[in-house]
């Protein structure tokens, strides 16, 4: 039997580890593997956990899109594309639950795209991040301009991307790019942890606060503001919320 490209295992109460299986080639997002991916998603294991932590195997987080595979270039070719298998860097911020993203060598191109989906990321000291797309002739076109920009600024997402240099785990940190820095080895660890305690959280509002940070970008600060405040009714209601005695 063939071996899985993607696995999942539940490392702790409400906690699910997706990894990426294809260490010979530093977990490039195959098609094949990204079909995988997807399937794993529908899982109970995936379905019924509060928190998710995605991990590379073997050297590396992930090496980015498979560069072995054609991909139509025409532009309807490239909307196909994000249509279809290039979804997988859109699936996290989509689900319900949060993520984090266990980092150890290369996150590369669109595999530090991946890594950005998330909405946490832990690094260990042997990770590389970079993003080469420009320097190809293309450009980080799966979320990780636009998030990047969101993430660490104009300034530096500029730096970042048109000059295409590789940055390591500690620059990644002082930019607040990743959460933590751990030994190498470590990562998955320490992603678990921090897993551990968001599983620990009140779901709801972990799931509504998580939306509206994420969508307090695209509307204006008043509405945001306002949005916090109708949230805050709805939450105050529920089960897990902290009442008076
Ligand atoms: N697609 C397909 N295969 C890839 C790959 C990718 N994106 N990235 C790495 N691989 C394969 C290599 O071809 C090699 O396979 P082989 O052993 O069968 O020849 C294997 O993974 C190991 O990679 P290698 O290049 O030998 O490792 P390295 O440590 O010397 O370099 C990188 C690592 C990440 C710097 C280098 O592999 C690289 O630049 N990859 C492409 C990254 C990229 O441009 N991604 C953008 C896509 S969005």
């Amino acid at each position: 039997m063939e071996q899985p490209l993607v696995t999942v295992e539940q490392p702790a109460e409400g906690v699910c580890l997706i990894r990426l299986q294809r260490p010979a080639k530093l977990n490039a997002l195959s098609e094949q593997l990204i079909a995988q991916f997807m399937a794993v998603l529908e899982t109970g294991a995936v379905r019924t956990s509060r928190v998710i932590v995605l991990a590379g195997s073997g050297r590396a987080f992930c090496a980015g899109a498979d560069l072995t595979e054609f991909r139509d270039p025409s532009p309807e070719g490239t909307y196909d594309y994000y249509r279809g298998p290039g979804q997988i860097w859109e699936v996290l911020p989509r689900l319900p639950q949060p993520s984090v993203a266990a980092i150890h060598g290369y996150a590369i191109g669109g595999g530090a795209e991946l890594a950005l989906s998330a909405d946490l990321r832990v690094a260990d000291e042997t990770a590389v991040f970079g993003f080469p797309e420009v320097s190809l002739g293309i450009l980080p076109s799966a979320g990780g301009m636009t998030r990047l920009v969101r993430m660490v600024g104009v300034a530096r997402a500029k730096q970042l991307i048109l000059l295409g240099e590789r940055f390591d785990a500690a620059q990644a940190l002082e930019m607040g790019l990743v959460a933590q820095v751990v030994a190498a080895g470590d990562a998955e660890a320490a992603a678990l942890r921090l897993a551990g305690t968001l599983a620990a959280q009140p779901p709801l509002a972990l799931q509504v606060t998580r939306t509206l940070i994420d969508r307090s970008d695209d509307v204006p600060l008043a509405a945001s503001i306002e949005l916090e405040k109708l949230a805050q009714g709805m939450l105050s209601m529920s089960s897990d919320a902290y009442r008076a005695e």
